[in-house]
């Protein structure tokens, strides 16, 4: 679906701007969905094409309990420079497959492995409204996390993916090859329950125009992240 979005507020988190962004509740992105959001008259191509120079974004807290014309999402960071307070945005989504985190999870673990754990931070309320214990693997923890979530080092690693019963976790495209290693076949640790991947990679066209940047190469077969995820299965990949 497509609809406006505004900037109401910028703020600072972990050093970087974010966007709170006034928009239909049906236009937040669930966890690990995302929207393809461009400025009101950033760009002069035509109306056929409005995502072409789209940013993705992820939402890192979503505000749905607010009336149709307050709601709206906490944007992660990073956002393109030129957003303000008060721009208009063109969105377009949700799009991709989120996070499903089983309601029976009761210990979840997070893991953020080369960037700071915001899109994941989305899946929090949820998690902490069913009751389960949420353990969080970064490098640059954020400090205004809630004290339910138990921080740990990533030297925990193998101990805490033993423990979870769900984990979900956030990289790079570039990260997969090291990741292959660390949880494919024959590999050290041990993953007891369901673990699902979030990849970070450019994804310009959110497969409308099938442009094909955003392949990530499956465990059989090339996948696309702006359809097939951006959140795989973890097995689909390594
Ligand atoms: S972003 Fe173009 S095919 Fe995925």
């Amino acid at each position: 679906m497509q609809g406006e979005g505004i900037i109401e507020e910028l703020v600072l988190l972990d050093g970087k701007p974010a966007a709170r962004i006034l928009c239909a509740p049906s236009l937040i992105p669930a966890p690990g969905r995302y929207l393809l959001a461009h400025a009101n008259g950033s760009d002069s191509r035509p109306a056929l094409y409005p995502s072409v120079l789209a940013a993705s974004i992820f939402s890192t807290k979503s505000f749905p309990d607010t009336s149709a014309s307050a709601g709206g999402f906490l944007c992660a960071p990073p956002i393109p420079e030129s957003w303000t307070p008060g721009t208009r945005l063109n969105l377009r989504g949700p799009l991709g497959h989120g996070f499903d985190l089983p309601v029976a999870a009761r210990r979840v673990t997070l893991i953020a492995f080369d960037d700071l754990p915001r899109r994941l931070l989305a899946l929090l309320d949820s998690i902490l409204r069913q009751d389960a214990s949420v353990a969080l693997i970064c490098g640059n923890p954020p400090d205004d996390l809630p004290p339910e979530v138990e921080v740990q080092p990533m030297s925990a690693l193998a101990d805490i993916c033993n423990w979870a019963d769900y984990i979900a976790m956030d990289a790079a495209r570039g990260s997969l090859p090291e990741l292959k290693k660390m949880f494919g076949m024959g590999s050290p640790l041990g993953v007891r329950g369901e673990a699902q991947i979030l990849i970070r990679t450019p994804m310009p066209c959110g497969g409308l125009a099938e442009c094909g940047v955003c392949a990530v190469e499956g465990r059989k077969d090339p996948q696309l992240a702006c359809e097939d995820g951006p959140v795989f299965d973890l097995n689909e990949l390594t």
